[in-house]
């Protein structure tokens, strides 16, 4: 394990005011949560999106609290230091203040996190409100928002025109008011989100494809690696291969297992001919 410091609120702010980047990645397993630690990334969300990376579905709308909880807390076993946020999946905090401060706290209590996130500007600004007084940090989501991806008309590139932009840059305001610590802004123009940067005080600005102006960046664990076999967005950058490198192990698993090749006497264990004679002379 890392010998690093909890990654604390304060030492996040205090890279904001020191102008160096913050590093935020999605997460959803033990043993990437593990290397994600060791390389030192400041933020980890274990997104809603692991009900595509993970779980094999076409969208994020079918992922349970329980199934959040589950990979959260795998994340946590093996990153002990990064600041840790939990993605309230669809339907945990829209039908009412109740239900998402509840929520809230089951990532608080149940996976030892340290904020959560949701999506949504105006609208779900009670929500944030009341999950904020129940003491919980709150990390704002706007731009292409996946859980709204049908109202929105599908995964694009949200805020190009002046009107539409100027309702994001209104939405960031009213989540800066309601007193989240951090916005994420995926898919917007990055001279939209450099607007909105230059235009907060309390809270810091995170970007997901929204150009390099923002206090920190986030990618998709899964697109960094080539590990998502449906689609690559655009706007992720492939840090290595991952996905190649374990399909070719596979293949030449197969193969070897095939040829004979695999196993070889370091692959097994033995016994001695004495324990095996007496194990012959003991089946008769
Ligand atoms: O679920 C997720 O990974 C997210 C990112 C797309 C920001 O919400």
């Amino acid at each position: 394990m890392s010998e690093r410091s909890k990654v604390t609120l304060p030492a996040l702010f205090k890279k904001v005011e020191q102008g160096k980047p913050i590093t935020m990645l999605t997460c959803y397993d033990y043993p990437t949560a593990y290397f994600q630690e060791q390389a030192g990334v400041d933020m980890i969300l274990v997104g809603d999106s692991l009900g595509m990376t993970m779980l094999g579905y076409d969208s994020t709308l079918p992922v349970t609290m329980e199934d959040m909880i589950r990979h959260t807390q795998a994340v946590r076993r093996g990153t002990p230091s990064a600041w840790l946020i939990g993605d309230m999946p669809y339907m945990s905090y829209q039908a009412s203040t109740e239900s998402a401060i509840r929520n809230a706290g089951r990532f608080m209590a149940e996976a030892s996190c340290d904020a959560i996130k949701l999506e949504g500007g105006v609208e779900i600004i009670e929500r944030v409100r009341g999950i904020v007084s129940a003491g919980i940090p709150v990390m704002g989501h706007l731009g292409l928002t996946p859980q709204s991806v049908s109202a929105l008309g599908g995964f694009r590139v949200q805020g190009k025109g002046a009107l539409q932009a100027k309702k994001i840059i209104d939405n960031a305001l009213h989540l800066e008011e309601a007193g989240v610590f951090a916005i994420l802004f995926e898919m917007i123009p990055e001279r939209l989100c450099k607007l909105i940067t230059e235009r907060v005080r309390s809270c810091f600005v995170i970007s997901l494809g929204s150009g390099p102006h923002a206090h920190g960046q986030l990618l998709i664990y899964h697109d960094m690696f080539g590990l998502y076999p449906k689609f690559k967005p655009r706007m992720a950058k492939v840090f290595g291969e991952a996905g190649k490198v374990i399909l070719e192990g596979l293949q030449k698993y197969v193969e070897e297992v095939e040829d004979g090749s695999f196993p070889q006497p370091e692959n097994w264990f033995g016994m001695s001919d004495e324990e095996y004679d007496e194990l012959i002379k003991l089946l008769g």
